[in-house]
């Protein structure tokens, strides 16, 4: 998995039983080089000779997974015959399923070459093209690892913030809340050259202004919008905090300023905030909110989101799965539910027309 943080890759090798429950056996992990970085960071936005760039992107991309499947085989003492399939989601670049279409980045065939497995790949096209958001599409595997015997939300806090709703006896419902780490890492690197804020620890030498904080609530119509949606870089960047911004230091009172970290904090209480509100409209008897993906690491995030939440918040450590392991985990699953003819679409999430079987092969 390689998701619209930019940060780099984390791998999973995973054994699921019949019915498709699984069991941790490897992980390992790898920051992208500043080179790919910069490369997939700019192909989020059109730019010359897009076409070539991305291809070769793609395939450094791969290599890199590969790397990782080779790192999860020699910890896990197995060979490649032994794997069934490597779910590769590949590099979110544009996301634009009200246009019809979602495109990622990846070279499977490249991968299959490379490691000698099945790769399955190209998970949210299918649903896209049956008219859903291609997006979240963790809902369904949530569920099956998550489920208990009281309303649970999971909180994925990766470069955007997607929530899944999970109470007893009902269908999981799940979608994005907006910005987690991206307009946070964005501004950190500006000011600080550091691509994120360890811990929130900068942040959190600044001060929250409410009057940014409700203008960033406030003039976004994407906030407002009910479920099925899905959001990306595409909105949530340093161009869409730029006026934002200026409106608000335009107004401020005479002798006062923002600080770089204030604006930071402020980023931060942000996506608090959003996450909360969607939790609190959508999933108000919510008895325990279990935090995954990096922005779990950040505990000024966490302390806002508690702030901002009446109940429970914690980590999916707690439930068994490492934070980091979450997402990772659900493209296996997503890899196997493929191969065994499962329609892993849900519908009621994505707004698609039905549940579809997502993903392609690509043999070994
Ligand atoms: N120790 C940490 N302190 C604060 N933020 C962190 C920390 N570790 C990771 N993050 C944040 O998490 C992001 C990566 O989260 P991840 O779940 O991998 O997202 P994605 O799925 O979008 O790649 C980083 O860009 C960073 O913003
Ligand atoms: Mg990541």
């Amino acid at each position: 998995m390689s998701g619209t943080s930019l940060d780099g890759v984390d791998a999973v090798l995973a054994k699921f039983d019949a019915l498709g429950k699984p069991t941790v056996i490897a992980r390992a992990s790898s920051a992208f080089d500043p080179a790919l970085r910069k490369t997939l960071f700019s192909l989020n936005t059109s730019g010359p000779d897009e076409l070539a760039r991305s291809s070769l992107a793609a395939n450094d991309l791969v290599a890199l997974y590969a790397k990782l499947v080779a790192q999860t085989l020699v910890q896990a003492k197995l060979s490649a015959s032994q794997i069934s399939a490597i779910g590769a989601h590949g590099q979110t670049v544009r996301h634009q399923p009200s246009l019809g279409y979602t495109l990622q980045l990846n070279a499977p065939a490249l991968l299959a070459e490379l490691t000698g497995i099945a790769v399955v790949a190209d998970f949210r096209s299918r649903d896209v093209a049956a008219g859903g958001q291609g997006a979240p599409l963790v809902p369904v595997f949530h569920a099956g690892i998550f489920s208990t015997d009281y309303t649970r939300v999971i909180l994925n806090l990766g470069g955007i913030a997607n929530i899944t709703i999970l109470r007893p006896g009902a269908d999981p419902l799940g979608f994005d809340t907006g910005p987690a780490n991206a307009l946070m890492d964005s501004w950190c690197q500006l000011h600080t050259q550091q691509s994120f804020d360890v811990d929130g620890a900068w942040g959190a030498e600044g001060l929250v202004n409410q009057a940014l904080l409700d203008r960033l609530n406030n003039a976004e119509p994407w906030l407002k919008l009910p479920p099925p949606k899905s959001t990306g870089r595409d909105l949530f960047n340093l161009k869409w905090l730029e006026p934002r911004l200026q409106y608000c230091l335009g107004r401020l009172a005479p002798g006062t300023s923002l600080t770089p970290q204030d604006i930071q904090a402020t980023l931060c209480a942000f996506t608090a905030a959003t996450a909360a509100q969607a939790i609190d409209t959508y999933a108000p008897d919510a008895r325990e909110v279990l935090l995954c993906g990096g922005g779990a690491n950040n505990s000024a995030l966490r302390k806002d989101l508690q702030a901002a939440l009446p109940c429970t918040v914690t980590t999916t450590d707690s439930a068994g799965v490492g934070t980091q392991d979450v997402e990772a985990l659900a493209f296996a699953w997503l890899a196997w539910a493929h191969q065994h003819g499962v329609a892993a679409g849900n519908p009621k999430v994505t707004g698609a027309r039905g549940a579809r079987i997502l993903g392609a092969t690509w043999p070994a």
